[in-house]
């Protein structure tokens, strides 16, 4: 191969990367950017595939190139990898897609680890620089890699969500990371035999470790951070892997999924009101908290499906702020049908309320509802529809729960005190559309199932949808 196409490939497939997170972040544009960042990584992939394989001519001198050995060292694994991969992918729930990311960060942090340690082996005699970036890419690498298997736990439930709080966890963090500078300096300037060993043993160990604490420290409710927050790592081990290999194309990738998952942390931060340095320093939301506390909230009342759909009849104006449950009985669907049932047949004018971080992953509630076809112009932000409650109707609280917590403004000891939320005690009426009176994702009791103007529809929600269409 020669290398302007190599090279032309790379930017091409840069260009392409760049093109889909542009795609991405517009509803109207989201499907065409995700193909773009397909054919992007289709390209990445066979390119440097085959200059691996075949290897390319740079100034007369062929680079790369593989024994047949090496082909199959290289294709099978892959195809093996693209399998479980592609099963994986065609199994998951949509609710299980948050695990499965985290789980897929930790494998691109282990790969980071591992190139690290396999360019030290090999390179005795780069540069210092070099083994600078190789101590960078392995540090990175391995926090990405624990910190995304715990995060992996909490997600799916394998492990408690509460905080894990060690005495001091933030002096053992900056212990850490001081460790970690003071390694990086003695490996730089001397890395040969066995000092550099020890140092960069040391240093991984140390890394694992801190992955591990990090993620543990921090509480069900600010976990959204932590999964983008993971993301960017994942970006900066990526780019850290592609300095030490001299791969400029997983430089541009690393970077932009890096510097992307660090602008996303930003955005989830500011619509949790926190602050980013405290919660990836361990558990903000627990520091004074108490969690699942045994409270007397009074009463709650319940009601029915057709006494809702009586309801809903005589609304002008109703909002639906769905959360996880939604996701989780997949209701989608009926709720897109009651949508669209209110506003042709009786005239009542719907929207939607998203909170940034409703469900498990970001834009979880957007994706399913375009799925169901809801028209974008109806789904609106939190910040657009948090004042219009006061004159609405009807709210219909399907499935969600911390989302709509009016203790995150009322009670300042509560572990989701401060987050902004979806102000719908302030309608007429609310309607909370859930199995049993459990808790939500933080583990906190909500205060809204017990307020005057709300009553509780007990059952799944996709069932609970259907009946009101019927009784409609
Ligand atoms: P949650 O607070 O998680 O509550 C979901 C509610 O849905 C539960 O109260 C549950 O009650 C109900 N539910 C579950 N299955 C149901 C079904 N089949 N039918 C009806 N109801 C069902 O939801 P939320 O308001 O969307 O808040 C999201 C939470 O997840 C926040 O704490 C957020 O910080 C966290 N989180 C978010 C993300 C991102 S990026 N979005 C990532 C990680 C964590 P029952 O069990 O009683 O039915």
């Amino acid at each position: 191969m020669s290398t302007s196409l190599v090279y032309g490939s790379y930017i091409l497939a840069g260009l392409l990367f760049i093109l889909a997170l542009a795609g991405l972040s517009k509803h109207e544009t989201s499907k065409r950017g995700n193909v773009l960042g397909c054919i992007g990584m289709g390209v990445a992939l066979l390119v440097t595939v085959l200059a691996t394989l075949i290897g390319y001519r740079v100034g007369g001198f062929t680079v790369g190139g593989l024994p047949a050995w090496g082909v199959a060292a290289v294709l099978l694994p892959m195809a093996a990898g693209a399998g479980i991969g592609i099963v994986r992918a065609l199994r998951v729930e949509m609710t299980g897609m948050p695990e499965l990311i985290a789980l897929f960060h930790s494998f691109v942090g282990l790969a980071a680890v591992l190139v690290g340690w396999v360019s030290f082996i090999e390179e005795g005699h780069a540069d210092k620089l070099h083994f600078g970036e190789l101590f960078v890419g392995v540090f990175i690498g391995a926090v990405t890699f624990t910190g995304s298997i715990i995060a992996y736990l909490k997600l799916s439930a394998k492990m408690k969500s509460a905080p894990l709080a060690l005495p001091h966890h933030n002096l053992i963090n900056l212990a850490a990371l001081v460790a970690f500078v003071a390694l990086t300096v003695v490996f730089v300037l001397k890395h040969e035999g066995p000092v550099g060993w020890i140092m960069l043993s040391i240093m991984t160990v140390i890394a694992l470790a801190l992955g591990l604490h990090l993620v543990a420290a921090i509480g069900g409710g600010d976990m959204p951070v932590v999964v983008s927050m993971l993301n960017s790592y994942s970006g900066w081990a990526a780019a850290a892997a592609g300095f030490t290999l001299g791969n400029d194309l997983l430089i541009i990738t690393g970077a932009l999924v890096g510097s992307s998952g660090a602008y996303l942390s930003y955005i989830m931060c500011k619509a949790m009101n926190r602050s980013f340095i405290s919660v990836i320093m361990g558990g903000f939301g627990s520091d004074g908290a108490v969690v699942g506390e045994a409270k007397d909230y009074g009463e709650h009342r319940e009601i029915t499906a057709p006494e809702v759909a009586e309801l809903l009849k005589h609304a002008s104006s109703v909002i639906i702020t769905p959360g996880y449950g939604m996701a989780v009985a997949q209701a989608q669907t009926a709720v897109a049908e009651l949508t669209t049932k209110l506003h042709r047949e009786h005239g009542v004018k719907v929207r939607f309320g998203i909170h940034p971080v409703a469900g498990r992953l970001p834009g979880h509630m957007n994706v399913l509802l375009a799925e169901a076809k809801v028209p974008y112009d109806i789904v609106l932000e939190m910040d657009e529809i948090n004042d219009d409650f006061a004159d609405t109707d009807v709210v219909l609280v399907i499935g969600a729960n911390d989302t709509v917590n009016p203790a995150a403004l009322d009670d300042p000891h509560s572990p989701i005190a401060g987050m902004p939320v979806l102000h719908v005690w302030e309608a007429g009426q609310v309607i909370i559309f859930k199995r049993s009176m459990a808790t939500g994702y933080a583990g906190v009791q909500n205060p809204l199932f017990f307020k005057e103007n709300s009553a509780m529809l007990f059952g799944d929600a996709k069932q609970r949808v259907e009946d009101i269409i019927r009784a409609l």
